[in-house]
C-alpha cells in the first residue's frame, strides 16, 4: 500500500542501471554485479530499489559477461542494452537513450552500488523537473579515486572533476560524486551528444553533464548522504564482504528495534525477509533465508538455519537445527540437531528431538518424535509417541509411499514402518517391529523374530599362542 502510494506520488521515472564494467579486481568468472550480498545479486538489490522508486521502465546497460547476465536476468522485467566497447559512463547511458521516454526523468544507478536506499533516491528526486537535474553526493573520510564535487562561491555545484584530472588542491575536497544522478530525458538527449572524451582516460564522462546543464540554464541540485556505505561501490571481494556486514548490521538493527533480542548482532544473517513478533530471543550464528516468520516469544538456539518457514508463538528451536519450507505451530520444541525438511507441518505442542529428520510430515497436537528417527511422507494424529530409531520406509526406489498414523498411537523404538501403511487410533507397535500391514484401532502389532534362550552356551575360546 505504502509502496503503491509512493509510486503514484512520484514523477514518471525511467531507471538506467550501469553494469557493463569489467570487475577485474574480483578475479572471477562471474560478472561482478552477479556476486551476491545477503543471498541476492548486487544487481538484484539495485533492481529492487529501482522498482521501489518507480513503476516505470528499467534499462540495464551490460557489456562484460553479457551472456551470463542475460541468463541471470531472463525472468526480470528489464530491458537489457549492450554497450560494446565500454567508453565511459556517458557512453553507457547513451546506449539506453533510445529507449527512454522524452517526458520522463532518467535516474542513473550503478549495478555495483548495492546498498543505496529508496529514501535517499526519493530525496534526490524531489527537486528534479524539466529545468532541474540532481546529483547524489557523499562526504567521505577518504575520497581517493572518486570524482570530487566542485562548488562555486554560492555553494552551488559547478563541476565534477575525476581524481585523475584533479589538481592537488581539488584532491583535498572530501565531497564526492556517488555517480547516482537524475535528469529530465529531454535535456539528456541534448547533452549526451555534446560530451567529448577530453580527459585523462579518453572516456565519455557522464559527469560532464553538470557543466552542460549550467550552460543551458538547467539548475543542478545536490542531495548529500552521510552513510558512506550507502554510496560504496564494490570493486573487490573485500569490499563485497564489508557491504555484506553492513547490510547484515542494518537488518539486525531493524529487528532489535522491533523487540528481538540478538545475542550477537554480528553473528546473525538474514538472506531474505524476517517477519518477527516481540520478545524473541535469537542466539549466535543463526541464518534466516527466504521468508521467515517468527511468532512472539520464539527462542532460537545457536547455529540454526531457518529457511522459508513459520515458527509459532512460544516455540523453542534448540541448537543446530535446520528447518526449511515448513510450518511449526505454537509451543513446539525442536532439536537440538533436528532437521525439518520441506512440506512439514507441526501442530501446537509437538516435539521433535535430536537427530530426527522429517520430510513432508504432519504432526498432530502434542505428538512427539524425540530421538534418532526418519519420518517422511507421513501424517501423525494427536498425542502420538514415536520411539527412538523409528524409520518410515517411504521409498521403494521409484515411488514414495505414505504412512498414516492416527491419534494416541504408540510406536515402539527401532520400528520400521514399511509404507504404504496405516496405524489406526490407539494402536501400539512393539519395539523392533517391521510393520508391513495396517494395524487396527487399539491393536498391538508385534512383528519381530521370537527370542530364543539356549542353556549351557559355550563361548568360543582363543587358542593359546
Ligand atoms: C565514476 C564517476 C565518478 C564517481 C564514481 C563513483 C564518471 C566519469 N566518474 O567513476 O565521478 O565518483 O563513479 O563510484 O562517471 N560503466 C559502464 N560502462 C562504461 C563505464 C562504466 O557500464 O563504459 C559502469 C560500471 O560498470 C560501474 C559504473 O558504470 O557500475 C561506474 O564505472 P566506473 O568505471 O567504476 O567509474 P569510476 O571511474 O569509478
Ligand atoms: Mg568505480
Amino acid at each position: 500500500m505504502l509502496e503503491a502510494k509512493r509510486k503514484s506520488l512520484m514523477k514518471k521515472i525511467n531507471v538506467v542501471v550501469l553494469a557493463a564494467g569489467k570487475g577485474t579486481r574480483m578475479h572471477s568468472d562471474i560478472p561482478k554485479v552477479l556476486h551476491t550480498i545477503a543471498g541476492r545479486s548486487m544487481l538484484q538489490h539495485v533492481l529492487d530499489t529501482a522498482g521501489a522508486i518507480s513503476a516505470g521502465s528499467i534499462h540495464v546497460v551490460i557489456g562484460h559477461g553479457a551472456d551470463k547476465l542475460r541468463v541471470a536476468m531472463s525472468d526480470q522485467p528489464v530491458n537489457l542494452v549492450v554497450q560494446e566497447p565500454q567508453r565511459g559512463t556517458a557512453h553507457a547511458v547513451e546506449q539506453a537513450l533510445p529507449f527512454l521516454e522524452r517526458d520522463a526523468i532518467a535516474v542513473v544507478l550503478y549495478g555495483d552500488v548495492p546498498l543505496m536506499t529508496t529514501e535517499s533516491l526519493e530525496q534526490l528526486l524531489a527537486p528534479v523537473s524539466a529545468d532541474c537535474m540532481a546529483v547524489l553526493t557523499c562526504t567521505m573520510k577518504d575520497p581517493s579515486g572518486l570524482g570530487r564535487i566542485l562548488r562555486d562561491t554560492n555553494g552551488d555545484i559547478s563541476a565534477i572533476v575525476e581524481e585523475r584530472d584533479a589538481t592537488p588542491e581539488q584532491k583535498t575536497i572530501k565531497e564526492i560524486n556517488t555517480g547516482i544522478m537524475a535528469f529530465p530525458v529531454a535535456r539528456l538527449q541534448q547533452w549526451l551528444p555534446r560530451i567529448t572524451p577530453n580527459n585523462a582516460q579518453n572516456e565519455f564522462y557522464l559527469t560532464d553533464v553538470i557543466r552542460l546543464a549550467r550552460e543551458d540554464g538547467c539548475s543542478v541540485a545536490t542531495h548529500t548522504i552521510s552513510d558512506e556505505k550507502e554510496a560504496a561501490g564494490v570493486n573487490d571481494r573485500l569490499q563485497l564482504a564489508e557491504l555484506e556486514r553492513h547490510y547484515q548490521w542494518r537488518e539486525a538493527r531493524k529487528l532489535m528495534k522491533q523487540g528481538v533480542t540478538l545475542r550477537d548482532p554480528s553473528r546473525f544473517d538474514v538472506r531474505g525477509v524476517v517477519d518477527a513478533g516481540r520478545d524473541i530471543e535469537i542466539d549466535v550464528n543463526v541464518i534466516c533465508v527466504g521468508k521467515v516468520k517468527l511468532g512472539d516469544k520464539v527462542r532460537i538456539g545457536p547455529n540454526c538455519i531457518l529457511r522459508d518457514c513459520e515458527i509459532g508463538e512460544g516455540s523453542v528451536i534448540h541448537a543446530n537445527s535446520v528447518i526449511g519450507e515448513s510450518v511449526i505451530g505454537a509451543n513446539c520444541d525442536i532439536g537440538p540437531f533436528a532437521r525439518i525438511r520441506p512440506g512439514s507441518e507441526l501442530a501446537e505442542g509437538a516435539k521433535v528431538g535430536n537427530f530426527v529428520e522429517l520430510k513432508k510430515t504432519r504432526m498432530g497436537k502434542g505428538s512427539k518424535i524425540n530421538h534418532l528417527s526418519y519420518v517422511g511422507d507421513s501424517e501423525l494424529g494427536a498425542d502420538v509417541n514415536v520411539g527412538a530409531g523409528t524409520i518410515t520406509c517411504n521409498y521403494d526406489g521409484v515411488n514414495k509411499h505414505r504412512t498414516i498414523i492416527g491419534n494416541d498411537v504408540f510406536i515402539g523404538s527401532n520400528t520400521a514402518l514399511v509404507a504404504p501403511v496405516r496405524i489406526a487410533d490407539g494402536a501400539t507397535v512393539a519395539a523392533g517391529s517391521v510393520i508391513t500391514q495396517d494395524v487396527g484401532s487399539k491393536q498391538l502389532a508385534l512383528a519381530r523374530a521370537h527370542q530364543v534362550n539356549k542353556d549351557g552356551w559355550k563361548r568360543p575360546v582363543k587358542k593359546p599362542k
